[in-house]
């Protein structure tokens, strides 16, 4: 049977107290309403309808890679007129039409195929995702005949005594009929506590025509949605711990998952060992075999097998086989290093290369250059790329031996083999094989103190 999806996401989320529209909030690194549409599309549903509004602009950039048909709600009449509003992408289709919000990203896709297979084996004309709740405070509840068929959902401020006790509650998720659904939306009035189009009214309606409505409880953990900064850090805890709980079973040992942030479209070798306060993020590679200590940020990178990194930030850069890094290394973007190599402390290398075997111990930036293998790096060394209007570029050979503290003032070539005298200022080509000096001459002034009547 045919199958689309519309998304709804024009609301502005105003307990969220932020400038940006609530859906495109993150949750482990991805806006919620992107998680939501990969789930639909990962789920079977090729054609994915979004509902924008409220900050439509912004939810239009965050979400422009994934492919999806906008529908625009010009006011925020609820969630029945927001699905008015995408009338037109309905019009001429016939078969299923799933709806989801996209401020609630915890459902799965095994739970929104087995919504499907449900809504469409039962011959239902709407279908109802719902779940079992100890406090369903602001829930629309599911009322439930004699017969335990759903007559309808009664949102909390509407609800009578009575439906305010009960505590099957809607989780916003659904299945419907298409034609049945553009039928009875017509109908929807705003008579109600707040004066809103109600999707929820569709089901009451539909019963009334003598339809079938199908209900399906799942776990409160899947169902639940995000209103404030406080359900936004629960609905974090809940995506962390099933990503983690993923990398542990694919061999990956986390010392604390509980305090490990790893980004969903990261992926990571198999006896790799991860300690608490590290951040994974964008599209990471680590490979297998890497020890990551703790408090290490590293965003849309790759890192070969067996590297060790400690307290260090790399940004969209590649680490090679067994090289280390760290503590407290800055590799930013576009720097690629080769294999076992040691970027050490207080090192800068931005978008450089850095071949096998090369040792960058301590103190030192890089930046626009190409450095060969074999080579050291003395204490302190600086390649001096800016001359306040342009960058230019170093070039550096193998098993390069560069004294402490030298500057290389680029553009310069440093040929294979050569050595630096420490505390040179490097401004011309260095030959292989040779040693350059580029410092004054030291002169010692015997019995200065003295003279200068210093001496204590
Ligand atoms: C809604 C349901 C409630 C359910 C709960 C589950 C209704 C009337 N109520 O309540 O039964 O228990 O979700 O989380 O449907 N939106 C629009 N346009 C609007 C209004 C809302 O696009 O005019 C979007 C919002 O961006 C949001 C979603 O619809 O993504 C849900 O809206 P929200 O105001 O959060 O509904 P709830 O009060 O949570
Ligand atoms: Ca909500």
């Amino acid at each position: 049977m045919y199958k689309c999806a519309i998304i709804l996401a024009a609301g502005e989320g105003k307990r969220m107290k932020s400038s940006l529209p609530k859906v495109i909030h993150k949750i482990c690194e991805t806006e919620m309403v992107n998680i939501v549409i990969d789930v639909m599309r990962n789920s079977g549903i090729d054609e994915v309808n979004v509902v924008v509004g409220k900050g439509a602009d912004k939810v239009k950039e965050a979400t422009s890679s994934r492919n999806v048909i906008y529908s625009f709600q010009d006011k925020q009449l609820g969630t029945g007129h927001a699905v008015m509003c995408a009338e037109e992408f309905l019009q001429e289709k016939k078969g299923t039409v799933a709806i989801f919000t996209g401020d609630a990203p915890l459902i799965t896709e095994d739970t929104v195929k087995k919504l499907i297979n449900f809504h469409e084996g039962g011959n239902y004309k709407a279908t109802i995702l719902t779940s079992i709740v100890d406090n369903p405070t602001g829930y629309g509840r599911i009322v439930r005949e004699k017969d335990n068929n759903v007559s309808k959902i009664v949102e909390h401020k509407d609800c009578n005594e009575e439906e305010i006790k009960i505590n099957e509650i809607n989780s916003a998720m659904y299945c419907f009929d298409i034609q049945a659904l553009l039928e009875s939306i017509k109908k929807l009035n705003n008579n109600n506590a707040q004066g809103e189009y109600y999707l929820t009214d569709v089901i009451g309606i539909l019963k009334n025509q003598g339809e079938k409505i199908g209900a399906l409880p799942v776990p409160f953990e899947e169902t639940m949605g995000v209103n404030s900064r406080i359900q936004l850090a629960d609905a974090e805890k809940v995506m962390r711990r099933r990503i983690n709980r993923k990398h542990m079973e694919n061999g990956v040992t986390l010392i604390d998952p509980d305090n490990t942030y790893i980004g969903k479209d990261v992926e990571i070798g198999n006896d790799t060992v991860i300690y608490p306060g590290n951040v994974l993020q964008g599209k990471t590679i680590i490979k297998e075999e890497c020890i990551l200590y703790p408090n290490s940020r590293i965003d849309n990178s790759t890192v070969e097998k067996g590297v060790t990194i400690q307290s260090s930030v790399i940004l969209d850069s590649k680490i090679g086989e067994n090289t280390t890094v760290g503590p407290f290394a800055y590799i930013r973007p576009l720097t690629v290093i080769g294999k076992s190599a040691r970027i050490g402390d207080f090192v800068e290398i931005k978008k450089s290369t850095i071949g096998d075997n090369t040792k960058v111990s301590h103190l030192t930036y890089i930046g626009d250059a190409e450095v060969g293998s074999g080579c050291n790096f003395g204490c302190g060394t600086v390649v001096v790329n800016y001359d306040g209007t342009a960058k230019y570029k170093t070039i550096i050979g193998d098993n390069a031996f560069i004294g402490c503290n030298t500057n290389l003032v680029s553009p310069v070539i440093v040929k294979d083999n050569s050595y630096i005298a420490a505390g040179s200022t490097i401004t011309k080509e260095v030959p292989e094989g040779a040693l350059a000096v580029a410092r004054a001459r030291q002169k010692n002034i015997e019995g200065w103190v003295e003279k200068k009547g210093l001496k204590k």
